[in-house]
Order: structure tokens, then sequence, then C-alpha cells
């Protein structure tokens, strides 16, 4: 099918990249024009797995081009929305790129158009999409709105894409149902060339579940707020366990065996980031408020995520004394591994802090260096984890990226003033960084101190 997608975005390229992989034609537009030109030129904008190669063999076969959005409103019989929802100071989501796509449309398209909203966005954004594409109607258009949420983690989003667990659709019409089966077809089926696995295993083919278009824009908001709240409630029971002597990741192995509950999402750490889960638990809980709903609930979710950095700052005071003047070395910049986003990392947040408490601050991330670069300019960026620790009164692991599950500890005593861990992600075995002279200090009573100092303790 002859499919466009407006807005490049890590949920945009994602789609549209995914979308030509099991063989439609795909135009996606972007309207930041240096970024189109870097597209356009074979010059990926964002770091995510996979996503370059699949873009290059796309392009080479012809079924992936980047343009205008006028352009790609011309081209596809569907138009998957896939541009920015930002937060408003108030909380609400900003609609008005999605206002302005759809009066695009409106204004320049003729004949039948799938217009599928995958940005997410608050209930009840289909109808007014419906309600303006009729108001602006300059040309006959006839369409259909539809919903279809995106589950893309960023850092996996195209394993998400092609090997989903679920593929919700919102629509109104027996039409716009049949093109959405039409176009995830050989998703639903699992049949297309795999660019992750060569030996693709036989996957679990996903549900298709079609609902109307509300219900489909609330199991987008309600599943990222859910996750939200499963990730501020094992953050409170981490903090219980610091203070009676428990250890959380005890405690959440076992509540996680429990079917239903289970073990996703109950990593304690310095708090949920990124551009989709505090914005999206902020616009949840401002579409509940309108519609007279009191969702507290997650008013508190979001407090005990915002005193996730300062509870970690304290275990800095606490064995540093005075910060003031201390060396610290920062591991991960990003707010998850495998991603260069740094946009609402807790990472940032907590540099500033120890920055303004006069801290010098020396900061490693495969990643993300350049995208933190001008938010924090005062910070000494180093070229491997290494070279951040040099002459370090402490090392914070702050983004749990794989190589440092790999650090040579004992390398790492020859570099650093202090041996001490502090490890935002619980990641870490405790027992290597120990046995290699390290104070290890975890989230959630999780700690251990190294066996020299031990002996001096019992002796
Ligand atoms: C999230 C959802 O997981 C996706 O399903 C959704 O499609 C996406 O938002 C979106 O709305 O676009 P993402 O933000 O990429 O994906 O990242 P997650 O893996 O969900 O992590 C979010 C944050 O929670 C990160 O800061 C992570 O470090 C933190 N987290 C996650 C924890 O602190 N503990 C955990 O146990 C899990």
């Amino acid at each position: 099918m002859k499919l466009s997608v407006i807005g490049a975005g890590y949920v945009g390229l994602t789609t549209a990249a995914c979308l030509a992989q099991i063989g439609h034609d795909v135009f996606c537009s972007e309207s930041d024009t240096e970024k189109l030109a870097k597209l356009q030129h074979g010059v990926m904008p964002l770091f995510e797995p996979h996503l370059e190669d699949v873009i290059h063999a796309v392009r080479k076969a012809g079924r992936l081009c980047f343009g205008s959005t006028e352009e790609a409103i011309a081209w596809g019989d569907a138009i998957f929305i896939c541009v920015g929802t930002p937060p408003l100071p108030n909380g609400d989501a900003d609609l008005s790129a999605i206002e302005g796509v759809a009066r695009s449309i409106a204004k320049n398209a003729s004949g039948y158009r799938l217009v599928i909203e995958k940005s997410t966005v608050p209930v009840q954004t289909g109808g007014q999409l419906q309600k303006h594409l009729s108001v602006h109607n300059k040309n006959g258009l006839s369409y259909d709105v539809a919903s279809n949420p995106e589950f893309l983690r960023e850092g996996s989003s195209v394993e998400d894409f092609l090997h989903p667990d679920r593929i919700v659709i919102g629509v109104d019409s027996p039409r716009a149902e049949g093109l959405l089966r039409q176009i995830y077809e050989p998703i639903i089926n699992q049949r297309f060339t795999c660019p992750i696995h060569s030996d693709c295993p036989k996957r679990k083919e996903p549900v298709f579940l079609a609902t109307n278009t509300n219900s489909a824009e609330i199991i987008k908001h309600a599943s990222n707020s859910f996750l939200a709240m499963k990730i501020s409630f094992i953050n409170m029971v981490a903090n219980l366990c610091e203070v009676v002597g428990a250890d959380v990741t005890e405690v959440a192995k076992g509540m996680g065996l429990d079917p239903r509950i289970g073990p996703a999402f109950l990593n304690p750490g310095i708090g949920f980031g990124g551009f989709c889960f505090p914005k999206d638990v902020q616009a949840f809980i401002r579409i509940a408020e309108k519609s007279g709903c009191d969702f507290s609930l997650l008013r508190e979710v979001e407090k005990i995520n915002q005193t996730r950095v300062e509870h970690f700052i304290e275990k800095i005071r606490k064995e540093l004394w005075v910060v003031r003047g201390k060396k610290i070395a920062v591991w991960g910049l990003a707010f998850k591994p495998n991603t260069d986003d740094v946009r609402f990392a807790p990472s940032i947040a907590l540099i500033k802090a120890l920055l303004a408490e006069g801290a010098l601050i020396r900061a490693y991330d495969p990643e993300a260096i350049e995208k933190a670069r001008p938010i924090l300019p005062d910070v000494t960026y180093c070229a491997d984890a290494y070279q951040a620790a040099e002459g370090a009164d402490a090392v914070l692991l702050l983004t749990e990226w794989e190589e440092f599950r790999k650090i040579d500890w004992s390398r790492l005593a020859t570099v650093v003033e202090r041996p001490l861990i502090i490890d935002g992600r619980n990641v870490l075995s405790r027992e290597d960084v120990s046995s290699n002279g390290f104070h290890y200090i975890g989230i959630g009573g999780v700690s251990a101190t190294p066996q020299v100092v031990q002996s001096l303790i019992a002796a």
C-alpha cells in the first residue's frame, strides 16, 4: 500500500522504516528542514538500534522517501500522524502540531484518506480530528479517522514494531478496520523478512485488538501510567527497605514471581524519565480532572518520582560529607540505555543539582553526550568510563548501559581518588565491585563494603 508518515521523530521514523520493511511504499515527512536534509542524505538524526540499517535497506529498495508534509499528504492512501505532543505548562498535551496536520490534510487532499493518529493524544482527540477535517475540507475529501497507539520503547523500537505483543486500533468504521488489518497483515501473521534476527525465531503472533477510537486512546495513556505507577511503587518499597534493613532486589523478585504482578518494571532507581512517562502521566491526570474524575493516585506516582533525584543526592551527601569541590564521575546521561535521548532524563536534573552544590562533574555516555552538551555545558565530557572516573571521589551509575556491567574493577581502582560506587539502577554486581576494594551503595538497602574494610571493622 502507499502510506504516509508525518513526523520523523523516534516514533515516526521507526514507523516509516518498519512499514517499508514489511513491503509498503512509504513517504515520510519532516518539518524541521535541517533534520529533513540529513534524512534525505542518509544521515541519521537520532540513535536507535537497527533503525539506520533498516532505513538504508528500504531506501535502496526504493520503498522509503523523505520530503515535505504537503508531499506526504498527496502520497498515501493512509496517513499516520506521528508529530510531537509535548506538555504545556499546565500538564495538558500540546496538540497544535496535530491540528496543523489535520488542517493541511483537509485543505490539500482529495479522494479518500485514512487518517491515523499514532502520536500519543488525550482521549477524544479522534473526535476533534474528525471535526477539523470536516470544517476545513476544501476538495471533497472523504476520510476515516483511526487511532493506532504505539507501544515502542526507545532503544528497542524496531523490535517492538516488528514483533509486538499487541496491535491496538481504534476505529469507527469497517473500512478503517479493514485497511489497518491490511497494513499490519505481515506483522499480524509474522510474515516478513526480519532485519534484526538472521534466523528469526518463530514468534508468537500478536493480538490484533480493534476498539472504538476513545478506548484506543485511553489504552495508550492508561498503559504508560500503569507502568509508571509500578515504578513509583517499587521506589517507595525501596525507601522502606533502606530504613528497615530489607533488600529491594529480593523483595521485587519475590513479588514478581506472582504472575498477577510480573517482574517487569519493578526495578527501583533514580526515577522514570524520557519523553513519554512524565508527560503522559501528567496529561492523563489532566484529562481525568477535566472529566470530573479524581485520579489523585497518579498525582502520588508523579510526586514519588519527583523525589527520586533528591533521595539519590542525599546518599551522595552522606558519603562525601562536603560536596563542594569534589570530583564526581557520572556514568550514563540518557534516560535509559540504547538511546541518545536525554529529554526529562533524571541524570540531567541530578547533575544540575550537584553542579549547583559546587561538584565537578566528569561524565561519560556511549551515545548521549552530544545531546547533553548544550544542556549541561559545565560538565567535562569523557571518552570512556575510566577517563570519567580519573581522580573521582565517587562514581555514580545513572544509566544501565551494558558496558558498565563489564567494567574492569581492578583497572578502575587505579584511577579513582576514592573507591566509591553509587549505583542508581542496582545493576552492578556488588560482589565484583566490593571484592575489588570499592564501597558499593545501591538503591533500596543494597550495599556492600569491601572485604578489607569489613575486616578492619571486625577487628
Ligand atoms: C515507554 C513505554 O514503555 C512504551 O511502551 C511506550 O510506547 C513509550 O513509553 C511511548 O509512550 O512512546 P520508553 O519511554 O521508551 O517507553 O521507556 P521505558 O523502557 O518504558 O522506560 C521509561 C522510564 O522508566 C525510563 O527512565 C526507565 O529508566 C524507567 N524505568 C523503567 C524504571 O525506573 N524502572 C523500571 O523497572 C523500568
